[in-house]
This record gives C-alpha cells, structure tokens and sequence, in this order.
C-alpha cells in the first residue's frame, strides 16, 4: 500500500440473511482527491459506507492510513478520522446551523482526551466556524436548519462533518433531491475542499455529478465491483455502459 492510500478495501463483504448486499469489494481512495463510488439504487454503496464506518458486520478487511481498522468499533474508527454524512438528512432541526456543528466536534474532540478538555471550547468554536467559511454558510450560521433550503441542509450535513476534522469524508449522496443549481454549487463546494487537501470518498447514483468532478471513480452493481478508474476510463469502460449506463446514457 502506497503511503498515499488513505482509505483501502479489501474484499469486503456484507450479508444480510440471504442477501449478499457487498461481495469481494476492494476499493481505495487516495488522499487529496475526490473518489466516486457510484452505482444504482441498492446497489451496495451505502453498505459500503456502513462496513468501512463499523456500522454493519463485514468480513474483509478495512485500512485507513496503512494501519487495519476492521476490527474496531464505529465511535474508534471515528476517532481515527473516518467522518459520515448520512443519506437521510440527520440535522438536529431546533438548534442553530452553528449548534450543530459545535455538537458534531465537540462529540469528536472531547473524547480525544484530557488535552483537549482544557482548549475544547475554543478548539470547537474555531473548527466549526471555519467549516461554516469553507462552504460559505456564515451567513445562515444562526438559522435553524429547518429554515433552510435543501440544498443548504445538504451543506450543513458536510460543513457538520468537515468541523469534526476528518481525514476521510464519506458522503452518503450529498445532491440527493438537490436541484441543478444546487448540485452545481454543491460540487464546486467539495472540489473546494480537495484544493484545501481533503480526501473525499462521494457516494452517489448520479453519473454525471460523479463523472464530472471526482479523479477516480469505483462502479458496484449487486453488490460487486464491476469497474474502478478515471472518468476517462469509466466513460469508455465496456461493462459499465453495459451494466450501468445502459439505455441512460445519455445521462453521463
Ligand atoms: N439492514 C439491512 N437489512 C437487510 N437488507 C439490507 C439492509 N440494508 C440494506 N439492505 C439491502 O442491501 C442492498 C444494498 O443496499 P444499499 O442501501 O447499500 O444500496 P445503495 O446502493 O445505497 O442504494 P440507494 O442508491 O438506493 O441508496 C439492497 O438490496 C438493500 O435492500
Ligand atoms: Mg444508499
């Protein structure tokens, strides 16, 4: 493994009763990039989420930073950087924007130990007010997110996420119901991030969205990974059109 791989697969595996929801899934993402799991509904993509966060049984193996993390529990994975968003928005709706992000990195740095319990405060404030900068919310900083439109919900999932300081963000299809624009600006928003030195892994069923703004991209289908490569090489990949692309794709 290249020091440059933050985040390794290695044929992960999830069962649910019958059903083989992830099989022999082995994917990576490298730091600084943006990374696109793609592939269509039930697909596996959020599975895949769910077993490299230790939300779901795996067999497989999980490596963040070159060191196993298969065995550890969600809240240990999260303390060694690994940040969710979830596909359903999770936002806390009667506090405002910045009270969520606060609650979000307080969670995260409070439990790193008694070094931080002395500057916590002050660590969290600067955190979340600097993720509130990164994606241009300040201006909503003291709404409630219920106020808000989806696409800023959206945003404050991700700022909420950034503020615990991840070394990998897993976006659980951030543009879900977004509208053209708001998709637009949200993916100007995370290549914003990528120039900051973030390392993404962006989940979505929208080729185009993924196809236009990652550097590497894995396809599942059923469960299995049926192709990894630049936008380039997915665009062209045989299979991928043949399996996922099909009849819409037009839509790439
Ligand atoms: N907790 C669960 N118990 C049983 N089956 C599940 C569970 N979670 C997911 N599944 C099944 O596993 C498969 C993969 O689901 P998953 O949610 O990972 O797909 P997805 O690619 O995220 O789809 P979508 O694009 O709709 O979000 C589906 O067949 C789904 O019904
Ligand atoms: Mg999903």
């Amino acid at each position: 493994m290249t020091e440059s791989v933050v985040l390794e697969t290695r044929e992960l595996t999830v069962q649910f009763g019958g059903l083989l929801a992830l099989c022999d899934v082995s994917i990576d993402c490298h730091r600084g990039q943006l990374t696109g799991l793609i592939g269509p509904n039930g697909a596996g993509k959020t599975t895949l989420i769910d077993a490299v966060t230790g939300f779901v049984r795996a067999t497989g193996q999980v490596f963040l930073e070159g060191e196993e993390i298969s065995a550890l529990p969600p809240h240990r994975r999260a303390h060694r950087g690994l940040t969710r968003t979830w596909q359903s928005m999770e936002l806390f709706d009667d506090i405002s924007v910045r009270a969520n992000l606060e609650v979000a990195s307080r969670r995260l740095t409070f439990a790193g130990g008694l070094r931080d319990f002395f500057g916590g405060r002050r660590v969290v404030d600067e955190r979340a007010r600097w993720a509130l900068e990164v994606l241009d919310l300040m201006d909503v900083a003291e709404r409630k997110p219920r106020e808000l439109s989806q696409g800023q919900r959206k945003l404050v999932g991700v700022a909420r996420a950034l503020a615990g300081g991840p070394n990998l963000l897993l976006l659980d299809e951030p543009a879900a119901g977004l509208d053209q624009t708001a998709t637009v600006r949200l993916a100007s928003q995370l290549r914003g991030l990528i120039d900051l030195g973030h390392t993404i892994l962006l989940v979505d069923h929208d080729m185009s969205l993924v196809l236009r703004v990652c550097e590497r991209i894995h396809v599942i289908e059923f469960g299995r990974l049926i192709a990894s490569g630049t936008p380039e090489e997915i665009r062209a990949d045989s299979v991928v059109i043949r399996a996922y692309l099909g009849s819409s794709g037009s839509r790439a």
